[in-house]
């Protein structure tokens, strides 16, 4: 009897997945019924987009997710529609894959992955994902874990040979430490709060850890912890570490863009100094700004996307360049040296961590760089023959302050983008 019903309810979810969204521009074809009104208007009356000579105007940052578009494979007059299967949701995440920017050029290594595909390990009372050199190879010099701990489960003590460092997305934890002279440290921390643990921190007597139990208890379900007085280790015996392991990089003062970008925050070990070897930006970009172009020299960039919807563009070597696109729980990597911006293409804020396995955090940006290089060689190089766009440069560049994120002069709005089609 209860198989019978489990069956029926499976074929009717079958059914209801073989509706048609409406409009569907790739299920109008299929169907044969040409594109969508928006669409076709877009092809300017009943040309197909893929004809020669066809002016894209989605050949730029594109919200596919927030302007409920579809992205497809075609361009500027190129490419098809598509017969076989299509996963939609993916495409609008990632419309710059489906539909690369005729900017993009040469083979340039993925830079992208979603936490929303790592294995999930589940544990009592928690769980665990991560992002390391296996789901992405271009995360070589870090690897990130997600976490979730329910109320009272413990991360049990444990030890690594890298440096550890991590940051709070949300709820309150508390964070209990050795450092490796036997001090003890211990503190409660909350939303955007940081801890960082260095490398060999438990190089401890065995001893030390006998009364651990056998066997991994990786996460476990533990009691809700009191005060940090009432549960903080007492005895003749025990010292307070002299080092502090946590940090609170919310409350940090932001640097803010002078036209109203966004902002950010950095910590490494300038002012959180046991973290020696990651240092981190917590950056916030406005909806329409951009973070201008810049790199890295010291070393490779691990995003972390927590809120909004991005847009990158990575110059890498040989002319090459890609461009990603990123929603919150992904992932992205910039190799150091390589010059790539951010464009906020949502409707809400950008949030996002910047990661570095480095003692500082240290960006160029190139409006500064240029700025800073004498004009002559500027105009030289980039406006030989055009005196007069190279002179509006000069001006833009002349005051260059190092604003890591700003409003470009113009800014894509959707109703711009509406005027378009
Ligand atoms: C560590 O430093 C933070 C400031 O970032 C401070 O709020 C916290 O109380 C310190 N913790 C301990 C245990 O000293
Ligand atoms: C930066 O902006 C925030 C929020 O708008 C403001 O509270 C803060 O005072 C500003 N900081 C500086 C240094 O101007």
């Amino acid at each position: 009897m209860h198989s019978h019903l489990l069956l029926g309810v499976a074929l009717v979810a079958n059914l209801c997945d073989a509706i048609p969204i409406q409009d569907s521009p790739r299920q109008r074809l299929l169907d044969g019924l040409g594109l969508p009104s928006t669409y076709r208007s877009v092809t300017g009356g009943g040309r197909l987009p893929f004809t020669p000579g066809h002016k894209d105007p989605y050949d730029n940052a594109v919200d596919a997710v927030g302007d409920d578009l579809d992205p497809l494979p075609w361009r500027n007059g190129l490419g098809a529609s598509v017969l076989g299967p299509w996963n939609k949701e993916r495409s609008r995440q990632s419309p710059d894959i489906v539909r690369p920017p005729s900017t993009d050029h040469g083979n340039v290594a993925n830079m992208r992955w979603s936490f929303a595909d790592s294995h999930i390990r589940i544990e009592e009372g928690g769980w665990t994902r991560q992002t390391t050199i296996t789901e992405l190879p271009t995360s070589v010099e870090l690897a990130g874990v997600n976490m979730r701990l329910g109320e009272g489960v413990i991360r049990e003590l444990h030890w690594h040979k890298e440096a550890e460092w991590a940051y709070v997305l949300d709820g309150e934890v508390r964070v209990t430490a050795l450092d490796y002279e036997g001090g003890n440290f211990i503190d409660d921390l909350k939303k955007g709060d940081l801890w960082s643990v260095i490398a060999k921190n438990f190089n401890l007597a065995p001893e030390v850890f006998a009364h651990i139990p056998q066997g991994e208890k990786y996460i476990f379900q533990g009691s809700k912890p009191g005060s940090i007085d009432d549960e903080e280790p007492q005895g003749k015996e025990v010292k307070k570490s002299k080092y502090n392991f946590t940090h609170r990089m919310l409350e940090q003062e932001p640097i803010n863009s002078t036209n109203g970008g966004g902002h950010v925050r950095i910590t490494d070990s300038k002012n959180f100094p046991i973290s020696k070897t990651i240092a981190a930006a917590h950056a916030v970009i406005e909806p329409g700004a951009i973070r201008e172009m810049h790199w890295h020299p010291n070393a490779d960039e691990w995003s972390f996307f927590i809120k909004g919807r991005a847009r990158v563009t990575i110059f890498a070597s040989e002319g090459t360049a890609r461009t990603f696109d990123y929603v919150p729980g992904d992932v992205g990597i910039v190799p150091r040296n390589m010059g790539h911006f951010v464009e906020n293409i949502g409707d809400e804020p950008i949030e996002m961590l910047e990661i570095f396995r480095a003692d500082e955090f240290r960006d160029i940006s190139l409006f500064k760089w240029m700025g800073e290089t004498p004009q002559k060689q500027v105009i030289d190089t980039l406006f030989a023959d055009d005196p007069k766009n190279g002179k509006l440069f000069l001006n833009k560049i002349k005051d260059a302050n190092n604003n890591v994120v700003t409003k470009p002069d113009f800014v894509r709005s959707k109703n711009d983008m509406a005027g378009d089609l």
